[in-house]
């Protein structure tokens, strides 16, 4: 591949591709190789600027809308041009997760698979409760010399956001305290945030503690703690904690944990602000209660792979006959024991690789009811699908956050000659305002019957 900056061409688009760009032709000249133009829509007609290019696409973005899209609108934030944080700010709330199960339904459209149905988000805006933002200390910036936010549109360069609407207020008012800490930090560095929609916890890694920055830090958590004795809920966010991360040193200033996702009879995770956690809180109470229906864990022993903090597992493993769970995540695994231990749950949970655990497996001809596995980006690959096909007993319920490698692993276990057939297909919006998908495939074993529960 090579990188290009002179062209530019008159797109038309036709589809979208996973991570959202749009796909289509150039209307003049005479290349014939495929566009992906970053911020266009299906139907529009744009002029787009070459990045980049390959000898069977080109990739470039959006200088210009001649024809818009009926789903184009007025991005509601005003960083939209240039923050790399969301690239859908200018597509309608309300048609994003149909153009979401499109793309899904556009990857795996080489399997037989069901149309995927679209469960779109309560609210785009204001619900992010998990965020990973940059800072750069530079004294030779106007004000205060600290720039804070996410990355620009391919870029590296910070886009300075004194607020952000997506994110959780509670969250977004918390990330902005770091700045009063710019002095005691680094040159450069992350900020992570998980916030329970009232209290905050943030992690800085890459930060050695110093008093000053305890000091610092202690003054944020003590003043926007609720008031002691207080019988009303407190009037504003709360910090409740910071942990510091350096080399092997680990410094929590404050409760470094939060209590997410409890719900009635499902007991709540703990989780910290450097472990998994999806990005809102109304969204995952519909996953994972679509994922535990889907499962119908009743009475069966179950496999849980990639299981986090237990975010599926608790919910599982409320009629399961039992969950076996494993993650390669040391931190995420032990809160997850620790939950299981204060609530006295009918779970295992492991530290591991989910691969190395399915060859096992595999080879011993072992096997579990039901399956769940909820892998990062990469998937799990052709032997591990493999594998699994040959673990699970009745069901897989396979978690994706990308369809490109979802659609690779589905060859392998529903293909036409597999031996689970692909039975519901579900696309949560879980990222409004990004391109970010959450789909939810259903495979049972063929000649079992498809009902859940
Ligand atoms: C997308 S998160 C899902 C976590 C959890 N299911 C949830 O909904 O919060 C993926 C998880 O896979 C874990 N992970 C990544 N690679 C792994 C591997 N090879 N084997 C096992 N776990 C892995 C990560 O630590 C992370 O917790």
């Amino acid at each position: 591949m090579s990188v290009v900056t002179t062209k530019i061409a008159t797109v038309e688009i036709r589809d979208l591709a996973h991570g959202g760009a749009g796909v289509g032709k150039a209307l003049d000249g005479d290349d014939a190789r495929v566009w992906f133009v970053d911020g266009a829509l299906p139907g529009e007609r744009v002029r787009a600027s070459l990045d980049a290019e390959h000898k069977s696409w080109l990739r470039g973005h959006t200088l210009e809308v001649l024809e818009p899209s009926p789903a184009r609108v007025a991005p509601p934030c005003p960083l939209a041009d240039r923050c790399g944080g969301c690239t859908w700010q200018h597509v309608d709330a309300a048609a994003q997760a149909q153009l979401k199960a499109d793309i899904v339904a556009n990857q795996l459209r080489k399997l037989p698979a069901p149309t995927p149905v679209a469960v779109p988000s309560p609210s785009a805006l204001g619900y992010r409760r998990r965020a990973r933002v940059h800072y750069q200390r530079d004294p030779g910036r106007e004000g205060e010399g600290f720039a804070l936010g996410f990355y620009g549109q391919r870029s590296h360069e910070i886009v300075d956001a004194d607020r952000c609407p997506v994110l959780d207020p509670a969250l977004d008012w918390a990330v902005q305290q770091v700045r009063a800490w710019a002095r005691w930090l680094p040159e450069s560095g992350s900020v992570h945030g998980l916030s329970n929609g009232a209290e905050v916890v943030l992690g800085l890694p890459g930060v050695r503690p110093t008093p000053e920055l305890e000091a610092a830090i202690r003054a944020v958590i003590e003043a926007s703690a609720p008031a002691e004795g207080s019988d009303s809920s407190p009037s504003g966010p709360s910090l409740v904690g910071v942990q510091l991360r350096a080399g092997r040193a680990r410094v929590g200033v404050g409760r470094t944990w939060l209590e997410l996702d409890g719900d009635g009879p499902t007991p709540p995770v703990s989780q910290g602000p450097f472990t998994f956690s999806q990005a809102q809180a109304a969204q995952n109470a519909a996953l994972v209660a679509h994922v535990v229906e889907m499962a119908a864990p009743a009475d069966r022993r179950v496999l849980e792979l990639h299981a986090g903090v237990g975010n599926f597992s608790r919910a599982l493993a409320r009629s399961a006959k039992r969950v076996w769970t494993v993650d390669g995540d040391r931190e995420a695994v032990a809160n997850l024991q620790r939950t299981v231990e204060r609530w006295g749950l009918p779970i295992n949970a492991k530290r591991g690789q989910a691969e190395k655990l399915l060859a096992k497996l595999a080879g011993g001809g072992r096997h579990y009811d039901v399956v769940v596995c909820d892998p990062p980006r990469a998937g799990i690959g052709a032997q591990a699908a493999r594998d699994l096909a040959a673990v699970a007993r009745e069901r897989i319920v396979y978690v994706s956050c990308d369809p490109a490698t979802l659609a690779r692993d589905l060859s392998h276990l529903a293909g036409p000659d597999a031996a689970f057939e692909l039975v519901d297909l579900r696309v949560f919006d879980m990222m409004p305002m990004t391109a970010e998908v959450e789909v939810v495939a259903t495979l049972v074993r063929r000649g079992q019957q498809h009902g859940a529960g």
